[in-house]
């Protein structure tokens, strides 16, 4: 199966690049998972060997997925197949995609929750509850057989709607608006949360370290979510960055995402543990964290102005399921442009096959919370499992195939042609780049991986 480079899209501005990808890497992960990861592996310290994992791992593997990406200028498979011709490293970029479309599944599902929050908060329904109704209300919800799903089913279709829209036209103009708008609105809430009485003890967890608590499984989870936020180990970047230009400076935009991530990761930090502290929610209570917290900082910080809590608290929830839509939209976009190039068909067809299998999967993950509570796959729930084999074992072995085939297998010249495309890059920092790249990624994802899984 030959790919074609002609007729594709292209992302047209330079901001809007840097929105487009940032507005992959920003959504649920940093501010629905990123929390409650923290929350149950200890805080502080997860927090710095998640930052580790970001910098030495993440950062590394954002550019080299860039690299391929432009180099190919096709889908991730495809991309592997043109510099790698006649080799088994195009199955690389498979693994990505049936990543993609694992991931797809389940996160539509909580995408879905936002939709219902929107509603509550539009219709004045955290108004009058208790911390304990928060939790209440959201376990009768989530594990309802109809309503959430009907909420993923509008999810689904809202970003089939805009990967069918195309790249220039869907992805990159959303992105440019919505992204700045969340920054403003969140650290709005920071300033909310940490005024909130008996905050200073969230703060402590996400400040003063404990290490006493790291094991293997701590480390892994840390790995996983910076594999999870950035988007890396699954030819995500690289779908993007077969859109972008020749001018565009792929370490410079690397960073200004890798930044942005982290940020609004570290800013859902400083708004979920204040105001769970504050309010006596345990830090470790799992995927309902924000779903439970943050109606009680709407409700106590804006207390005697309603008015104002409900702008706030609509305007919070919308911003996060438009984060969650950019995300989801990057991850459709993956697998619909595999299935367009490599099976010849219309961007049409195979955005409705990516919408139609991913609502089955999302469907299965969503029941496994309620109705379906009793089916178990190796002990974990179908939506706890997606997540773990994603996150933990599928994107880490990506990471480290990627890692080696940009840092052992490709040309040198080839990368240096892409990494200096808009202007000379510093000599030292292309060998460090390129030391970090051969060694220190595959090793330190192969050491975390084993440790984690309890093999040494
Ligand atoms: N990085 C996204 C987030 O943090 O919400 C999730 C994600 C998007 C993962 C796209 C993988 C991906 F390809």
């Amino acid at each position: 199966m030959q790919t074609t480079n002609t007729k594709r899209g292209q992302f047209t501005t330079k901001i809007g690049i840097i929105m487009a990808s940032a507005g992959s890497a920003v959504g649920l992960g940093n501010i629905w998972r990123f929390p409650y990861e923290t929350g149950e592996n200890g805080g502080a310290a997860f927090i710095l060997i998640y930052l580790a994992c970001v910098l030495f791992i993440g950062m590394p593997i954002v550019i080299s997925e860039f690299v391929i990406g432009r180099r190919g200028k096709v889908n991730t498979s495809g991309a592997f197949r043109v510099l790698a011709p006649g080799t088994p490293w195009y199955m690389v970029g498979m693994l990505g995609v049936l990543t993609g479309i694992i991931i797809l599944g389940y996160y539509t599902v909580v995408a879905g929750w936002t939709l219902e929050y929107i509603m509550q908060a539009a219709i004045g329904g955290f108004a009058g509850k208790s911390p304990a109704d928060f939790q209440s209300s959201f376990v009768e919800f989530s594990s309802h057989s109809f309503r959430p799903l009907l909420w993923l089913a509008i999810f689904m279709f809202m970003t089939h709607y805009i990967v069918v829209s195309g790249v220039e036209k869907g992805i990159e103009r959303y992105s440019k608006i919505m992204m700045p708008m969340l920054l403003v609105i969140m650290l709005v809430l920071v300033g909310c949360s940490i005024s909130l009485p008996g905050a200073s003890k969230g703060l402590e967890f996400l400040l003063k370290p404990d290490f006493s608590k790291v094991d293997g499984s701590v480390l892994m989870s840390a790995m996983g979510q910076a594999f999870f936020s950035l988007s890396i180990g699954m030819g995500c970047l690289c779908t993007y960055s077969s859109y972008f230009k020749r001018d565009v400076n792929l370490a410079r935009t690397a960073l200004s995402v890798v930044s942005l991530d982290t940020l609004v990761a570290i800013l859902a930090g400083l708004i979920i543990f204040p105001a769970a502290f504050s309010v006596n929610i345990q830090p470790d209570t799992g995927p309902s964290l924000i779903f439970v917290t943050l109606p009680n900082v709407f409700q106590q910080a804006f207390g005697s102005m309603p008015i104002l809590s409900w702008v706030f608290s609509v305007m919070f929830y919308l911003l996060l399921s438009v984060a969650a839509l950019t995300s989801t939209i990057s991850l459709h976009e993956v697998v619909t442009a595999y299935l367009k190039e490599e099976f010849k068909i219309s961007r049409k067809k195979a955005a409705w096959i990516v919408t139609l299998f991913c609502l089955g999967l999302g469907v299965i993950a969503s029941l496994s919370l309620g109705e379906w509570e009793e089916a178990k796959v190796f002990g974990m729930s179908f939506f706890d499992f997606s997540d773990y084999i994603t996150t933990k074992i599928m994107m880490p072995i990506g990471g480290i195939l990627i890692s080696v085939f940009v840092g052992w297998w490709m040309d040198k010249k080839d990368l240096k042609d892409e990494m200096m495309s808009s202007g000379e890059l510093k000599k030292s920092f292309f060998k460090v780049f390129a030391f970090v790249l051969k060694y220190v990624v595959p090793l330190g994802i192969a050491i975390l991986f084993i440790n984690g899984m309890g093999w040494m």
